[in-house]
């Protein structure tokens, strides 16, 4: 054969491979509304930089006459591409052959990238829609979800993993997506659960939707595991883009300095009377975080999941941080054992890849109630603390309002190796709110006055001036200054350039406990 004729033999192979299970379960996929395996890698990555692995593997079953059933690629395309110029892998399952299912060869494919994305420290992308493990392979296909399960835990705190999940995800195969940073779903095309509507009808009667089980805003408002409820799939695509742009490519880099034309200097006058008078009336934190970051560009983690917490990340003077905030407009900002989880995973998340942490606080204290102390507020809480106690990357806390009781001592307090803690006026540092600390103390002295109301008042009156401030904490160094709201911004970017080489390590170990 000349070279010509096997120049032609490689192209029709690998037009062969690009086409998948065949025109007619493209057009099948088309019609449900996807793209399909290739069409979403066009999307995600830089035009013209896909470099294609494994193209021409096949699976080597011989059962259910899938000896005659072959496909070039096996159903998952892989290689490796960039996003903004910055290297990423990526694998993309390709659910028009065999639905995407999952077998020996796929997963040895999935590995494989994996393996090198560690090797040469750069994130995994992971495009899911696949109907499971492959039934035709057994325990074949079992044994590859769990070594890439395997893959995953190894690759965790080395290269961030990152998943869409772009239509079905079910049984075992949504392991892979948990255990990776970013889950990220798409409205009415993307479902993940461990057993579908009928088993959950046959094993506890209940009736559900496909939808409501798990469906993206199921587990974007209610569970919690997906980080992101895309409208469609190139929104979700744009999401992951954009917070790889914040992110360094391995835990040994820095998160990517971007220049900024917004001034260090600029000072915001709205937050000098942001903070209502009155304690008890609420305001919208992410008013706060936009007016301090660079150019009101903040890309949300976890929007509608546990929203008395706000976590993110954006610029500050070109810096990549993360951000937590406590949100006074829900819940009064309480804490409770989601926004504890949704926190302390993120902060982990922050840690593990370099990124410094920025808290806003305003916090009235942790969620009273059966319902949550039943469920593990106390070890849920502690995940909180674990992680803010944990962490060494810069952390940087603005006391805005509220910081009483034990989640003064969570939310980065100087006690917990927050490196620079700041107060502004407006800030109340007290192990409780006036009110409720008077009628504890005096209990007794207000009960027998002949006045009980006035009694309350006056006391409550005494201990705001005494308590609600920020001073006491001041005056024994728990904060290192209190700020001018409208200097928020400059102050911290000057305490992130201070902290640029911070370097501090926490005491060997084989690793810590987490009360998970
Ligand atoms: C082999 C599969 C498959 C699978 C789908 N297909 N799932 N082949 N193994 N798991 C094939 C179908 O036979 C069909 O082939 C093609 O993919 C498209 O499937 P459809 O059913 O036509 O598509 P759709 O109507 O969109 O339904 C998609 C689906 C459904 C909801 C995913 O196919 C389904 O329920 N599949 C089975 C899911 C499942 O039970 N998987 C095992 C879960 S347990 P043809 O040739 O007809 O086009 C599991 C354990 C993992 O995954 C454990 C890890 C520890």
């Amino acid at each position: 054969m000349s070279l010509e004729d096997k120049l032609k033999e490689l192209e029709s192979k690998r037009a062969e491979a690009r086409l998948g299970g065949g025109k007619d379960k493209i057009d099948k996929q088309h019609a449900k509304g996807k793209l399909t395996a290739r069409e979403r890698l066009e999307l995600f990555l830089d035009k013209g930089s896909f470099e294609e692995f494994d193209m021409f593997v096949t699976h080597r079953s011989r059962d259910f006459g899938l000896d005659k059933k072959k496909y070039l690629g096996d159903g998952v395309v892989t290689g490796v591409g960039t996003v903004d110029g910055r290297q990423v892998f990526v694998f993309s399952q390709d659910f028009t052959v065999f639905g995407g299912s999952l077998a020996e060869a796929h997963a040895e494919k999935i590995c494989k990238i994996m393996d090198m994305a560690m090797k040469v420290g750069a994130p995994v992308i992971g495009l899911n829609d696949s109907g499971g493990a492959r039934i035709q392979e057994g325990v074949v296909s079992l044994g590859g979800y769990a070594d890439i399960f395997l893959k995953n835990t190894q690759a965790s705190g080395v290269v961030p993993q990152i998943s869409i999940i772009l239509g079905p995800c079910a049984g075992g195969a949504v392991y892979s997506p948990a255990i990776t940073d970013f889950t990220i779903m798409v409205k009415k095309l993307s479902h993940m659960f461990v057993t579908g509507p009928n088993v959950v009808k046959t094993v506890t009667h209940e009736n559900v939707t496909f939808e409501d089980l798990g469906g993206a805003d199921t587990h974007a408002s209610k569970s919690g595991v997906a980080h992101y409820a895309a409208e469609n799939e190139p929104d979700a695509i744009r999401y992951v883009r954009e917070l790889i742009s914040y992110l360094p490519l391995n835990n040994m880099e820095d998160p990517p300095f971007v220049e900024t034309d917004d001034p260090v200097d600029r000072e915001d006058e709205e937050l000098n009377s942001i903070v209502p008078d009155n304690p008890n009336k609420p305001y919208d934190i992410k008013d706060v975080i936009i007016r301090v970051i660079d150019d009101a560009r903040f890309l949300e983690v976890h929007a509608d999941f546990a929203q008395n917490i706000v976590v993110g990340f954006a610029r500050l003077g070109g810096y990549s941080v993360g951000i937590i905030a406590n949100q006074p407009a829900v819940l009064a900002g309480v804490l409770d054992i989601n926004s504890s989880r949704k926190a302390g995973r993120f902060i982990r998340f922050c840690d593990a890849f370099n990124i410094p942490i920025i808290t806003f606080e305003d916090v009235p204290g942790f969620l009273p109630g059966t319902d949550q102390e039943h469920n593990g507020i106390i070890v849920n809480g502690a995940k909180l603390l674990f992680a803010y106690c944990e962490a060494t990357v810069p952390k940087i806390t603005v006391i805005t309002r509220k910081a009483y009781g034990g989640a003064y001592d969570v939310m980065n307090s100087k006690h917990v190796l927050g490196d620079m803690n700041y107060a502004w006026p407006t800030a109340e540092i007290a192990v409780m709110g006036a009110k409720g600390a008077v009628e504890i103390i005096f209990k007794k002295d207000i009960s027998e006055a002949d006045d009980s109301e006035k009694m309350l008042e006056d006391k409550t009156k005494e201990f705001t001036d005494k308590f609600a401030n920020p001073y006491i904490a001041a005056e024994r160094g728990y904060v290192d200054d209190i700020i001018e709201p409208k200097r928020t911004r400059t102050r911290l970017i000057r305490a992130l350039r201070m902290l640029e080489n911070k370097r501090y390590n926490n005491p060997p170990k084989k690793h810590g406990n987490i009360p998970l």
